[in-house]
């Protein structure tokens, strides 16, 4: 059993395989925190501290380390829940009703029940635990017994306590093309914010927080926690002046209130947490097995060729055609149509939302090109932008009152399009009915659902932060219900919706439109902190690059994407015969990795050089990777050296390199490691290694 109690029933113990977290209910019937870390054995050795006030101005409430702080008391930090009942009291004041623990196959949860002194208004506080990965999951779901409406203006799903000052945080910033850029900073007095405003996730930053006290990929203690939910949230990192830091994490309270209806219960989204004794790479690790075993579908993601880059918005029939026959030649396995496809749709400002083929551009229908890709024995995916509409379109035409507007106001465009209101039946029965009718008539086996600007004017409703999104989540598990083999990739102008929320409804991220090679190295580093290798999408695409405009050698373009689930975007119309035969050989060579590399656990190697090497690992089983890469050589320092991680010391590796086989000891790899002297400019090499019988 994960899950202790004390013989007093006031103190609960939740252990997975090497972490602990305690709390206790206090003398006051406050749900008190009392551990996370390295686990421990015996719930009997936890007290609860009795406090006293210590002084007027630091009140009991305020220096309690509360699991889930509620508006009202003498509390004034950082509340996870205020309320508004129906005669304007704004006051929580809980009592501790008892406690439940249900297990699954996979998962045990503890499930602590509060309800308030005065009002029949009760909290539940959900802690499952996913022992085999050291992760735990928190939620809270509030019941409104009251009889009469009751507003939520805030709802975070739990406080985390670390009893530490001088932490380090870190998150990801960015913008359209740079998203995922990794940063760290002190946590000092004062509170860190971190949040999005814009309803459609964002490229900013991401819902998740990483503490740790200067830890490296090895070594250290980290706590971390990730968000499952897109859209707007926020997260708080706080250095009290009690000793310790908090960290909260939920949905953004800017704009945002909700009404419980009598009878209505309401479940704030989950926080994914965790704790690693032993630095970055355990964290990683564990999440992406999570992920892995999880949340994702089972099997390989398919290599896909996808027309964006090459056609834009000028597609037609014919011309795909031949991109589909090209890349069969290729080796690519599924052909993904992208925008440009449907209604009137010659450019950003005309067409969305008008869902039926455009027969100038298809003038035997769908049917023609998805009856060649099929006849080519590949998969074939479709481009779409459900929760959008252009102004220039028959839908908008229709429904001019679907989008989200103010009655008086006029609302924006933005990429000349209006986002449409899916909080509304109307609109969620048009957008399941649409997609259903396309995955019913045609033969499609992917789909790449697009969100292309943030949200604005919302509507009265100060809900649709949250029901938009859910309203998405619930037609995208409707349509895999009903059509199961369809795998769907989460894109928002690149990496805009990338979040434990979406993982596992969608089966792929595009991690970012900035397809550039060597900007990807950092986004994917980025990346590979929280989000699993699985679901990175990852694209070849010409040089020079639309974006950096910088020229790339075919082969580190190849090297790059091939460390997520590669896919290939350039206009291979034009390929010469050197580049056919180069992506050929590299897409062969992806075929053959690819179980290790979607399904193997990553590490990022340290690179003792003076020059700028990226050096990453993959191991699964016996069979191992090392990509390395090196954008740019210096003067004098060529070479590198590659320690190898999570090999068994005893055992013994032959590694393949250009020079032939080198067989040394696990030990030695890790410790000694391997020269590797890369040369020149955009230089990038992978090698395999396999441990010996
Ligand atoms: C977004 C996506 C691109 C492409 C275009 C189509 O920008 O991120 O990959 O699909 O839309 O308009």
């Amino acid at each position: 059993m994960s899950i202790a109690v004390s013989q007093k029933g006031d103190v609960f113990l939740l252990s997975t395989q090497s972490t602990s977290y305690a709390f206790g209910i206090d003398d006051q019937g406050l749900v008190r925190h009392l551990y996370w870390g390295q686990k421990m054995d015996c719930v009997e050795d936890f007290e609860i501290p009795v406090l006293g006030e210590v002084s007027s101005n630091d009140p009991v409430p305020e220096i309690t380390p509360e699991e889930f702080p509620v508006y009202g008391g003498l509390r004034y930090k950082e509340h996870c829940l205020k309320v508004a009942f129906a005669d304007g009291t704004r006051e929580i004041v809980y009592g501790y009703e008892g406690y439940e623990v249900a297990a699954t196959d996979t998962a045990e949860e503890l499930v602590i029940r509060l309800k308030d002194t005065h009002y029949d208004f009760l909290m539940e506080l959900h802690y499952k635990l996913y022992p085999a990965y050291d992760l735990m999951e928190r939620s809270v779901v509030v019941k409104n017994h009251t009889g009469e409406p009751i507003q939520v203006e805030k709802i975070h799903s739990g406080q985390f306590h670390i009893p530490y000052e001088g932490l380090n945080f870190s998150n990801v910033h960015g913008h359209w093309g740079a998203e995922q850029q990794r940063f760290v900073q002190k946590v000092s007095y004062g509170k860190i914010v971190i949040e999005n405003r814009r309803g459609i996730s964002s490229h900013n930053h991401n819902p998740y927080f990483i503490l740790d006290r200067d830890a490296t990929e090895t070594s250290g203690e980290v706590y971390f926690g990730a968000l499952r939910m897109s859209g707007n949230f926020s997260g708080v990192i706080e250095q009290t002046p009690y000793g310790e830091t908090l960290a909260q994490l939920g949905l953004n309270s800017h704009d945002f209130a909700l009404e419980l209806k009598p009878g209505e219960a309401f479940e704030a989204p989950s926080i994914l947490c965790g704790y690693s004794a032993t630095g970055f790479e355990t964290m990683s690790h564990n999440l992406h097995r999570f992920a892995r075993e999880h949340l994702l579908r089972e099997g390989l993601r398919p290599v896909l060729y996808n027309s964006w880059e090459a056609t834009e918005f000028a597609v037609s029939s014919q011309e795909q055609i031949k991109l589909a026959r090209k890349a069969k030649e290729l080796g690519a396995e599924l052909f993904v149509l992208d925008d440009g496809w449907f209604g009137q749709r010659h450019g950003i400002d005309n067409g969305l939302g008008d869902w039926y083929v455009n027969e100038s551009k298809f003038p035997h229908g769908l049917e023609e090109l998805v009856g060649e890709v099929k006849a080519l024995d590949m998969l074939f995916g479709l481009w779409v932008e459900p929760e959008m509409v252009n102004p220039k379109s028959q839908l908008y035409q229709d429904h001019p009152d679907w989008i989200y507007h103010f009655e008086t106001r006029t609302s924006d465009t933005s990429r000349g399009q209006y986002v449409l209101n899916m909080a509304k039946e109307e609109v969620q029965t048009f957008v399941y009915d649409m997609l259903d009718h396309l995955l019913t008539r045609y033969d499609i086996d992917y789909i790449k659902w697009d969100a292309n600007r943030p949200i604005s004017q919302t509507c009265p409703q100060r809900d649709i932060w949250v029901k938009h999104i859910r309203a998405v989540y619930d037609i995208v598990t409707r349509l895999k219900q009903k059509h199961p083999h369809v795998l769907f990739e989460a894109c928002a102008s690149g990496g805009g919706r990338i979040d434990y929320g979406i993982l596992g409804i969608f089966d792929d991220f595009w991690t970012s439109d900035n397809t550039d090679a060597y900007d990807r190295l950092t986004i994917q580093d980025s990346y590979s902190y929280i989000y699993p290798i699985k679901a990175m999408r990852a694209w070849v695409t010409d040089c020079p690059n639309f974006l950096s405009r910088r020229v790339i050698p075919l082969t580190f373009r190849y090297h790059s994407a091939m460390m997520g689930t590669l896919g290939i975007g350039c206009n291979i119309l034009k390929f010469t015969s050197e580049e056919v035969e180069l992506s050929q050989k590299m897409i062969a060579q992806y075929k053959e990795i690819r179980p290790i590399v979607q399904e193997g656990d990553f590490y990022r190697l340290d690179n003792p050089s003076a020059n700028s090497y990226f050096l990453y690992q993959y191991l699964k089983g016996d069979q191992g990777l090392i990509f390395a890469f090196l954008p740019q050589s210096q003067m004098g320092h060529w070479g590198t050296t590659i320690r190898l991680r999570g090999l068994q010391a005893d055992a013994r590796y032959t590694l393949h390199t250009p020079d032939g086989d080198v067989t040394k000891s696990g030990h030695y790899l890790m410790h000694h490691g391997l020269p590797l002297r890369l040369t020149g400019d955009y230089a990038s090499t992978i090698l395999s290694f396999t441990k010996e019988a």
